[in-house]
């Protein structure tokens, strides 16, 4: 056997091998002519039936035609590899110049917006700000504010209570912030200047009803408060959350068991274009109660009301923030729809 017996079956290989468009068709190529049952390795199984001379003379050419069929394989295959990574590249090129798509934002609930604003209101007057559970018991929600079991006004409160326990206590959730003016009291020295932000709850639903809904509480407590400081703190306060230097207030008679006096603070307001204008008119809006802390409830706490006097208010948030921002139905905030979020809510 010579090199030239050879040459047909070398070139139609190598031919082969060009030709191969593809990674898979490259590797038919290589099974048909390496693989156990290829072409060549017939040839060299053939090598055990001649004679040691034969051999002798036909072993290296058939090796040395093995190792060139295997070579220009291995070139093809990283010729083939490229022209597709090429591809690849040009196929997914980046538009750098392109505008980033849209990141949808988070927005910030109006509640979130009024809490903030009532808290940094009230920090600027030296107030801190505390925060209690939403699920209470009996002596913070009602005893402890001057509430005795059995007492008609315990029924203003629609409460949401809790399975009796074995003693016969009864857990509820609160049904507004003031237990934290109790708790605070009992854990804190006058003087305390404090507002309390968060969930309370009524067994109540209509349009200007939520079964959650939000309170800011306030409680100050030192040696020679007066009701001078309530109305001042409470003027101050209002003027500043809707911006206005001049808004028309009043304080009203009214009935709170926490506090005595007691008042609620309404604002002036006039219906313009359809819309609320608050601050001016002749039309009086509730906003909040509050009162001089009753003696019971400072004796309840601890403190002696020889001594230490103080006053309190609690106002609801929901309205606030409609009255402030013009949303007109209470049961939206609490339907976690983004879309009124995106137009009522706040940039974070
Ligand atoms: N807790 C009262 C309510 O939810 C609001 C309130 C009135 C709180 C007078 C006070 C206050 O601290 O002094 O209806």
């Amino acid at each position: 056997m010579s090199l030239d017996d050879l040459k047909p079956l070398e070139d139609n290989l190598l031919a082969q091998v060009t030709a191969a468009e593809d990674e898979r068709t490259l590797d038919e190529v290589r099974v048909a002519a390496l693989g156990k049952k290829g072409v060549i390795s017939e040839r060299m199984k053939s090598l055990g039936k001649m004679s040691p001379d034969e051999r002798k003379e036909a072993g290296p050419i058939l090796n040395s035609l093995k190792a060139r069929v295997a070579d220009a394989i291995t070139a093809r295959k990283e010729t083939l590899e490229n022209e597709a990574l090429n591809a690849r590249l040009a196929e997914e090129t980046v538009d750098v110049t392109l505008p980033p798509a849209p990141l949808a934002k988070g927005r910030k609930h109006p509640i979130t917006q009024v809490f903030e604003e009532v808290e940094a209101i009230f920090a600027d007057m030296g107030f801190e700000t505390r925060e209690g559970p939403d699920i209470e018991d009996d002596f913070h929600n009602f005893t402890a504010l001057n509430f005795p079991p059995g007492h008609p006004a315990r029924e203003i409160h629609d409460t949401f209570f809790f399975e009796e326990k074995e003693n016969g206590e009864r857990m509820v959730l609160r049904t507004h912030t003031s237990p934290v003016q109790v708790r605070t009291m009992m854990n804190e020295k006058p003087p305390i200047r404090i507002i309390a932000p968060g969930r309370t709850f009524r067994c109540d639903s209509d349009q200007t009803h939520t079964p959650m809904f939000h309170q800011v509480e306030g409680l100050v407590i030192d040696k020679g408060t007066h009701m001078g400081h309530l109305k001042g703190t409470l003027e101050a306060f209002i003027k500043a959350f809707f911006e206005a230097d001049e808004l028309k207030t009043r304080f009203r008679p009214h009935f709170f068991p926490f506090t005595e006096p007691s008042a609620e603070m309404d604002v002036g307001y006039e219906r313009v274009d359809g819309g609320l204008k608050i601050g001016t008119g002749d039309k009086w809006m509730e906003i909040l109660g509050c009162g001089m802390v009753h003696p019971n409830v400072l004796k309840n706490c601890g403190l002696d009301p020889d001594e230490y006097q103080g006053f309190a208010f609690g106002m609801g948030v929901d309205r606030l923030a409609m009255l402030k921002y013009g949303i007109p139905d209470l049961r939206d905030f609490f339907a976690a729809d983004t879309r009124w979020l995106e137009h009522y809510g706040f940039a974070g």
